[in-house]
């Protein structure tokens, strides 16, 4: 298992070089767009609500991450892939101006690929699309069915994982999945408290082991 071990994986599409990071993110190398999806700020809120004792900790820790990833790698743009919020009813006025800062404190321009949580949660200042284009690459956030053999449809919504057998033990990994019948590319879920779904066998999968190793599967 060692042997394959990375700090990331390049894939190529088309025109596109495809970076998968382990900090659960995708850097195009052309566009130098930073893509990462499925954060669910105010999550833990959500549920404290409702008598889930769950921490509110996690969206410091989910925005630390997001400034040392742009800090690192200096994208012109940092697209999220929706699901940037968990729900309209968990948006406490301080995380709302949180959002509405991150383009100031990241210098860099931020657009939102509205996801079905995402709905009725009002930023100003980050522009929303239901999809967009790059390249040969197809942003969404659920996987869009688009038959046209030169795109490639990068998106979240589904949140993969995938096991990995160790002797004994079986332990669920975060990871990213490739659609290769459909050309859906999967991002994992970037935020901390969203955990994920194991995917379909056939899927190529690449697994998230730690903040800082990957590992091709
Ligand atoms: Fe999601």
């Amino acid at each position: 298992m060692k042997s394959k071990l990375k700090n990331s994986i390049t894939i190529k599409w088309k025109d596109s070089t495809i970076e998968l990071l382990p900090s659960k993110a995708i850097l195009i190398k052309e566009t130098n767009e930073l893509l990462i999806s499925d954060i669910h700020l105010g999550k833990g809120e959500y549920y404290q609500a409702k008598g889930i004792p769950l921490t509110n900790n996690q969206d410091h820790i989910n925005f630390a991450r997001i400034y040392q990833l742009v800090k690192n790698l200096k994208p012109k743009k940092l697209l999220i892939l929706g699901d940037l919020f968990h729900s309209k009813f968990s948006i406490s006025k301080e995380l709302l101006s949180r959002v509405e800062d991150l383009s100031h404190i990241l210098k860099i321009k931020i657009e939102l690929i509205e996801g079905n949580h995402d709905k009725g949660c009002n930023v100003i200042n980050i522009p929303r699309f239901k999809m967009k284009t790059s390249l040969n690459l197809l942003y969404s956030h659920e996987p869009i069915d688009h038959q046209d053999p030169n795109l490639l449809n990068i998106c979240g919504h589904y949140h993969p994982k995938v096991y990995i057998k160790n002797m004994k033990t079986k332990i669920a990994f975060k990871c990213f999945a490739l659609d290769e019948k459909k050309n859906n590319l999967y991002l994992p879920a970037f935020g901390d408290l969203t955990g994920g779904h194991i995917c379909r066998n056939e899927f190529k999968k690449w697994a998230i082991i730690s903040e800082s190793t990957i590992l091709e599967i």
